[in-house]
């Protein structure tokens, strides 16, 4: 039988009339002689009352919790003292009832939600997903891809699928690799973004592309990572960086206003990269809470306190009174963050008392003017190399957020612009490309590649940052083929390299290639933060928990011994 309508959408028009409902046995209470069952369905629940006369009495009997039921009969107001919101103001007077399906009973009450250990939730997830609460996040999903669409259709995009069996692309992760049985030994790799296929469709004269595309990539998982995740990826040509930021502006401001019914700001605020690292000691700020970092390195030079009196930079966090154990779960982060340790100072009327107070001396007075910290409060210190010691306090930064809880409720965009171009690693000694190899160096920077001063040389790069998480980021790109080997040269990829790796791409540069540039949002995170979920597990459907795995597909698995012959593999690892 069909039924009349789900169970949000019963109004008073269906009042006193016969309905019929389908879903699923939320809850069963036998009160004396009746049974009442809340069933269930995507839109929200409805108390169905069940007499012990009434023919449908056995079928209903039979019911358990998480079967799947169906019911008709009479719609009725509930007496005024029960009466709910939406569906909860009605009842249904079942005259028939049918057991659609019979569930066994289910490994984790439903209703218990996130109580319940994530491991199992994931096990069963098709039962995670009846909640409610989940079922929320993925109609949210659903609806903002559906208004990406809708947008960026309207202002020319084409939608265009690109491959997932592939070449390598370079975004700095490991890739999957799937064997070619076709040609055994030679193996696809899955796109970690479809970077290199975008900037393709610009030189195939599209113009303007958008895909919510799949991407792939082998990295640590955390609690905005997953293996496979969802970009909203976009390209434009005869553009420049503000054309591109503008149209991503637009469309954010569009979703949360639809959506959320939130107003983002315009235009979104833009931080450098170099404001961002010396204010906040991120890249991804969140600008939820004040607390910026201050700079002292010069107070501390050649004085007392030799840790510090020789160290490239110091910076310095005013906060309020802490205890001592707080002090020492902050230090435990700078030390996870880079930093040596964290010196510390608590104001005492015009000097300071505690940790490194006796080094102060009459710099005291300049400290509390800089800093602007009360009496009673904390000072919190980090010293090294720039990058080392704001990173270390921009982690402290964070922790002191979620221990005090000083992010203020609702959503902070910014833009973080003019990355470098390069980046020095290290452990490996050797330069390496901090977005891209394809991203554009500012054109006002091109002379300082191959000298000592390559550091310095900015990007057209910009990420795209909300709530502290990194939304978004892309750059233009470059198009002349002569720029674009002057940067695989500082990157130390030489030209037989770059042809072997991206030659087809380092082709199709030469045969006329616009200006062009774009941006990728991750879809998952910018669903996580926009839905409040505390991980991007949350707004998946069918997510992989932090291990890589799926643990209700139990994926990955062992191939049989059939399929690897066929591949022309033969596995060592956990082989006896
Ligand atoms: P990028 O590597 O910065 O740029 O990725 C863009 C955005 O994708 C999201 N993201 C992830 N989300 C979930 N799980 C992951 N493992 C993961 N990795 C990245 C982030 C990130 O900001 N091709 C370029 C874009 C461009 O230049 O146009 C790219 O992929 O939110």
């Amino acid at each position: 039988m069909k039924r009349t309508a789900y169970l949000a959408d019963l109004t008073s028009a269906h009042l006193d009339q016969t309905v019929t409902v389908q879903g699923w046995v939320a809850r069963r209470r036998d009160l004396g002689k009746l049974i009442f069952i809340d069933l269930r369905d995507r839109s929200g629940t409805l108390q169905i009352q069940i007499e012990p006369e009434s023919p449908a009495f056995a079928e209903a009997d039979r019911m358990r919790g998480e079967s799947v039921a169906e019911f008709t009969g009479m719609l009725r107001l509930r007496p005024e003292n029960q009466r709910k919101a939406g569906s909860g103001a009605y009842e249904l007077i079942a005259d028939r009832a049918t057991l659609l399906s019979l569930a066994v009973t289910p490994p984790f009450e439903l209703s218990k939600g996130r109580e319940v250990a994530e491991d199992i939730r994931l096990k069963y997830r098709y039962l995670d997903l009846r909640r409610p609460e989940m079922f929320e996040k993925l109609k949210m999903r659903s609806q903002v891809s559906a208004a990406i669409t809708a947008f960026l259709t309207a202002e020319g995009f084409l939608n265009v699928e690109t491959p997932l069996l592939t070449r390598s692309t370079p975004e700095g992760a490991r890739d999957f690799l799937v064997p070619s049985r076709q040609t055994p030994g030679e193996f696809y790799a899955l796109p970690q973004s479809p970077q290199l296929f975008k900037q393709l469709l610009m030189i195939a004269g599209v113009d303007r592309y958008f895909q919510l595309a799949r991407c792939f990539r082998d990295e640590d998982l955390r609690a905005d990572r997953q293996p496979d995740f969802t970009q909203l990826d976009i390209e434009m040509s005869f553009v420049e960086q503000d054309d591109i930021l503008d149209v991503s502006e637009r469309l954010l401001r569009h979703l949360f206003k639809t959506v959320l019914n939130e107003e983002l700001p315009d235009p979104f605020p833009r931080l450098t990269y170099q404001q961002a690292m010396n204010t906040y000691g991120s890249d991804k700020p969140d600008l939820r809470f004040g607390l910026p970092l201050v700079e002292v390195t010069e107070l501390f030079r050649g004085g007392a306190f030799t840790a510090f009196a020789s160290a490239p930079s110091v910076k310095v966090l005013a906060t309020s009174e802490l205890t001592r154990k707080q002090i020492d779960e902050l230090e435990r982060v700078a030390k996870q963050n880079g930093a040596g340790g964290l010196a510390w100072l608590r104001r005492e009327g015009e000097g300071f008392s505690g940790g490194i107070s006796k080094f102060v001396g009459d710099m005291a007075t300049e400290l509390i003017t800089r800093t602007g910290v009360k009496e009673g409060g904390t000072l919190l210190l980090a010293a090294g190399e720039w990058k080392k010691a704001v990173t270390a306090l921009g982690a402290v930064r964070n922790a002191l957020r979620d221990l005090l809880s000083l992010a203020t409720e609702g959503f902070q965009v910014a833009w973080i612009t003019d990355f470098p171009q390069l980046n020095y690693d290290e452990d490996s000694g050797t330069w390496t490309y901090m977005h891209h190899p394809f991203t554009a160096p500012h054109p006002n920077d091109l002379a300082l590649f191959g000298t000592e001063r390559q550091h310095e040389i900015r990007a057209q790069a910009y990420d795209l940052v909300l709530n502290g998480f990194e939304i978004g980021g892309g750059s233009v790109r470059i198009h002349d083929p002569a720029v674009q080997q002057q940067m695989f040269g500082a990157i130390g990829f030489t030209p037989e390299a770059a042809s072997e790796q991206f030659g087809f791409f380092l082709d199709a540069l030469s045969f006329g290639t616009p200006p062009h540039g774009g941006i990728a949002w991750g879809f998952d995170r910018l669903m996580m933060v926009m839905s409040g979920a505390a991980s991007i597990r949350e707004v998946i459907a069918f997510p992989k928990n932090n291990r890589g795995s799926d643990l209700m597909a139990q994926a990955p698995s062992a191939a049989s011994g059939a399929q690897l012959a066929e591949l022309g593999l033969q596995v060592e690892v956990g082989s006896e």
